[in-house]
């Protein structure tokens, strides 16, 4: 390390704290549809670091060039964060990630390889011994080129105990400061997962040099429970995901974590330094950026976390919150407000409402969402909350798009055939066409496919009102599959055809991006 400032190893040694490990930019982008631009990256990594995770896991340095890109940015503009790179137990990977990471004031080389019979068997092919070889020799090669190196035992819950206290043992002795055992494939028990972190500690020579850290998928539904259990069992730090957001079913949620740890401290006496009310604010940057829609009856951060609909609840709740509140919105970053927005309303206001239901935009996003916000003022009675979120996710969404809807005229109605005339920007060059199609929707996807060839095949095409009313806004989502990888995208517009022009360009948009990174996907859990 290059500096003086103190480790997260140093304050993981306090017993009552947990270090934060943040894997939403690697883990977490590697959810089906969930690719991030370098600009959202950016944006993604400076509100971790604002919110006080320690550990922000920036990418997978050997995957593409952009994940070397982003890593390498977020590495040199981090204030405070740690800043981790994965990289396989791979020579060349390991010295990608180092460079990827050099900038940062505090660099963390993350590497792993596999551990469980079946990984060896039937994906490595290799021996025990083999892999005992693997661990130390990259181990020390990390070890040479940040003082701060992770060692990861992948699918260590399926590997017999006795094997994963060598490899561990290994990775220790070879200069690893923290270990970390993931639940690679969601399978564990919370008490066998306890347990396995207390064998280790009690068995490895040495285990109190390195921080133990717990990594964990919900195939289950499991991986909160499984995290808490493994701080439990002397793990003191936790790899997570704001939103749960990862690979299949996703990682262990960070704000659940994080409330759990805060709510029930009577039972669970460990701290984070995670500022919970910003949780709700990195929730929507987290769901827009990605375009993960966030479950109405999610934990912490859904939209129904904190609404009471039974008469008995909001009786209740009228005579005393905490019959029926376990810790307050205002906690978690939500706050109630009678604020309404209308076409009067000025830009101060239009940010002060946005910061208070969560975003804070740079100036020029800012003066684009204002800009769209009259627009729809115009054409809208009253813009609800929801109106605002869609159209400022809509506006984070499309900001770095290198398509644009320009133009669309659509002839629709019972005389067929429907047909829609489309107008784009590519790369600052307008192209126009005309299509029919099998009803306007088709036309218009007929249209831009003219315009934008490609193999794709549309997966799913859905249509939600934003709020009531017949002046709603759409907000359409449309996921795209092509080569085994898909992207998802949403588009809002108070016209519903617009609004689904715009989520098939998002989408295009975004496979474009995959296109360039498609090597990452076959690289990691
Ligand atoms: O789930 C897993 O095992 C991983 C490792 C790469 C840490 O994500
Ligand atoms: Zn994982």
């Amino acid at each position: 390390m290059t500096d003086s400032v103190s480790s997260p190893r140093d304050s993981a040694r306090n017993s009552e704290s947990v270090v934060i490990f943040d894997t939403t930019l690697r883990d977490g982008e590697q959810s089906p549809g969930a690719t991030m631009y370098l600009e959202d990256k950016l944006q993604v990594a400076e509100m971790l670091d604002h919110m006080g995770v320690d550990i922000i896991e920036a990418g997978f340095p050997i995957a593409s060039e952009g994940d070397f890109e982003a890593v390498s940015a977020i590495a040199e503009r981090t204030k405070n964060a740690v800043i981790a790179g994965l990289a396989r137990a791979i020579e060349g990977d390991i010295a990608r990630c180092g460079e990827a990471v050099r900038k940062a004031r505090r660099p963390r080389i993350h590497t792993f390889v596999s551990t469980s019979p079946i990984h060896l068997q039937h994906q490595m092919n290799k021996s025990e011994a083999q892999v005992l070889e693997i661990i130390a020799r990259t181990v020390t090669q990390a070890r040479n080129l940040v003082d701060d190196v992770e060692w990861s035992a992948m699918d260590a819950t399926r590997t017999p105990i006795d094997y994963l206290c060598r490899c561990v043992e290994a990775a220790i002795r070879a200069g690893a400061t923290t270990i970390n055992l993931p639940d690679t494939v969601g399978y564990a028990l919370p008490d066998e997962y306890e347990a396995m972190f207390r064998q280790i500690r009690e068995r490895v020579p040495d285990a109190d040099k390195a921080v133990f850290s717990v990594h964990c998928h919900d195939d289950l539904g499991l991986a909160v429970a499984n995290s808490l259990a493994g701080v439990r069992g002397g793990a003191r730090q936790v790899e997570c995901t704001i939103n749960g957001l990862g690979e299949r079913a996703g990682n262990a949620a960070l704000e659940e974590v994080v409330m759990a740890l805060k709510t029930r401290g009577d039972s669970l006496p460990y701290h984070t330094e995670i500022d919970s009310t910003l949780l709700t604010r990195a929730s929507k940057l987290v769901s827009a950026v990605s375009s993960s829609p966030v479950q109405f009856n999610k934990a912490i951060v859904g939209r129904n976390a904190f609404a009471h609909e039974s008469g008995i609840h909001q009786d209740g709740m009228l005579k005393n919150a905490q019959t029926y509140e376990i810790m307050t919105p205002a906690s978690v970053g939500v706050s109630k407000t009678s604020l309404v927005m209308g076409k009067h309303s000025g830009r101060h206001a239009f940010k002060d409402k946005l910061r208070e239901l969560g975003y804070e935009l740079a100036d020029n996003a800012l003066h684009d969402a204002f800009v769209r916000f009259k627009d729809l003022a115009d054409r809208k009675k009253v813009v609800y909350d929801e109106d605002l979120m869609a159209l400022v996710d809509d506006e984070i969404i499309h900001a770095h798009d290198r398509i644009k809807l320009v133009d669309l005229t659509v002839f629709a109605g019972t005389k067929g055939p429907q047909s829609a005339a489309l107008t784009l920007d590519i790369d600052g060059t307008h192209v126009t066409h005309q299509a029919t199609g099998n009803g306007p929707v088709d036309a218009i996807f007929n249209a831009i496919q003219a315009l934008v060839p490609h193999g794709a095949v549309l997966e799913l095409f859905q249509v939600h009102a934003v709020t009531k009313g017949t002046d709603a806004q759409a907000e359409v989502s449309v996921r795209l599959a092509e080569d085994g990888k898909t992207v998802t995208a949403k588009g809002a517009d108070p016209d519903t055809l617009v609004a689904a022009a715009k989520a098939y360009i998002a989408s295009l948009n975004k496979l474009m991006m995959k296109r360039g990174k498609s090597q990452r996907d076959v690289l990691a859990g």
